[in-house]
C-alpha cells in the first residue's frame, strides 16, 4: 500500500485517478482547493469504503501547500508519490492574453506543482524513496494555435521535470510526465470559454478551429480513467520512464508533430478555409481526433 497526495482532485483527471488508486488500495490524500467541491468523492468513497482522505490544498499559495504535505507527514510518517495534477488552461490567441492571466496560468501549472514538489522532496529524500508524478499535455510537446500560455506552462513543466529527474536519480526518485491528449473533463468548457469572439479578431481562423477541435473533443475524447490507469501504472513500474503518453490521440499528434518540419506545423495555418485546414490536418495526423 503506498501514500499518495494528489492535487486537484475536485474533478477529472484528479478524482478519476484518486477514485482508481484509492479502489486499487492506496491510501489517497485527495486534495482540493475548495472542500465544498468534494461531493462526488466524498459519496463514491463513502459508498465504496475506499481509503481517500479530503485536504484542503491550493498550489498557488505557499502555506497551503506546507501546511497540507504536513498533513500527511503527520498521519502516515511518510509519502509514497506525489501526483502534480492541478491545472488550468485558458486558451487565448498569445497577442489577447494579459500579464494577468499568463501569471494565472504560470502560478498554477508550474510555480504550483514546482511548489509541491520542493514541499515533499525532503521527506522523500530522507526515505530514499518516492515518485513524483507530472501531469503535463501533448501541449507540453506541440505548441497549438491559441494554447500559447498553456502550452509554455507545460513546456516549461516538461523542462524542470526532466532536470529534476537527473537531480533526484542518485535519491533513489523517480519522475513521471503524462501527457494526454483531448480527455473528457471540465477544463475543456472552462478552456473554451476564455477564447475571445471570433468577431473582427485577427486571429478569427484560429479561434474557429480550436472551437470546433474542441468541441469534437467534448463528444469524442478520452475519459478521465484513461489517464489515471496510465498513472497508476507508472507508479507501479519498477523502472518507470520519463515520459507516458495517455490516449490514442496523444500518440498521433506527438508522432505526427515530430514527422514534421517546425516550418509544416507553423504554416498548417495558411489555409483559407477551414475544410483545406481540416483534409491537412486529417493527412498529418491520421486517426488522430475525430475532426469537425
Ligand atoms: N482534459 C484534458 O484534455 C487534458 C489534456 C492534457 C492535460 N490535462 C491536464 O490534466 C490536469 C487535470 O485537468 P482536468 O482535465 O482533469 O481538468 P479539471 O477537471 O478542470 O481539473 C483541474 C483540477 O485542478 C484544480 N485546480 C485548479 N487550480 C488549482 C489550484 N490553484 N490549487 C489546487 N487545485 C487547483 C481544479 O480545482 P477547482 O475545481 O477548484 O477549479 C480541479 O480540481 C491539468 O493539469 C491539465 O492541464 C488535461
Amino acid at each position: 500500500m503506498k501514500i499518495v497526495l494528489i492535487t486537484g482532485t475536485s474533478s477529472g483527471i484528479g478524482l478519476a485517478t484518486a477514485l482508481r488508486l484509492a479502489r486499487a488500495g492506496d491510501r489517497v490524500y485527495a486534495s482540493m482547493r475548495d472542500l465544498h467541491r468534494a461531493e462526488t468523492l466524498r459519496q463514491t468513497a463513502t459508498a465504496e469504503q475506499l481509503p481517500v482522505e479530503l485536504v484542503e490544498l491550493d498550489v498557488d499559495r505557499e502555506n497551503s501547500v506546507t501546511g497540507a504535505v504536513r498533513q500527511v507527514l503527520d498521519q502516515e510518517g511518510r509519502l509514497d508519490v506525489l501526483v502534480n495534477n492541478a491545472g488550468i488552461a485558458p486558451f487565448n490567441p498569445i497577442e489577447a492574453a494579459s500579464d494577468d492571466e499568463v501569471k494565472r496560468v504560470f502560478e498554477t501549472n508550474v510555480f504550483g506543482a514546482l511548489r509541491m514538489i520542493r514541499a515533499v522532496l525532503p521527506v522523500m529524500r530522507s526515505q530514499r524513496r518516492g515518485t513524483i508524478v507530472n501531469v503535463s499535455s501533448v501541449a507540453g510537446r506541440l505548441g497549438p494555435s491559441c494554447m500559447g500560455v498553456y502550452s509554455a506552462s507545460k513546456f516549461a513543466l516538461e523542462a524542470a521535470s526532466e532536470s529534476l529527474a537527473r537531480e533526484v536519480f542518485p535519491h533513489g526518485i523517480r519522475v513521471v510526465i503524462i501527457e494526454p491528449g483531448i480527455i473528457v473533463t471540465p477544463i475543456l468548457e472552462k478552456a473554451l470559454a476564455n477564447l475571445p469572439s471570433e468577431v473582427d479578431s485577427p486571429y478569427s481562423a484560429a479561434i474557429r478551429r480550436t472551437r470546433k477541435i474542441f468541441a469534437q473533443g467534448q463528444e469524442n475524447g478520452g475519459h478521465p480513467d484513461l489517464v489515471a490507469e496510465v498513472i497508476e501504472r507508472a507508479i507501479a513500474a519498477p523502472d518507470p520512464k520519463l515520459r507516458y503518453l495517455a490516449g490514442a490521440d496523444a500518440a498521433v499528434l506527438v508522432g505526427g508533430r515530430a514527422r514534421m518540419s517546425d516550418e509544416e506545423w507553423i504554416t498548417m495555418e495558411r489555409h483559407a478555409t477551414d475544410d483545406e485546414y481540416f483534409t491537412e490536418f486529417a493527412t498529418r495526423f491520421p486517426a488522430g481526433l475525430q475532426l469537425p
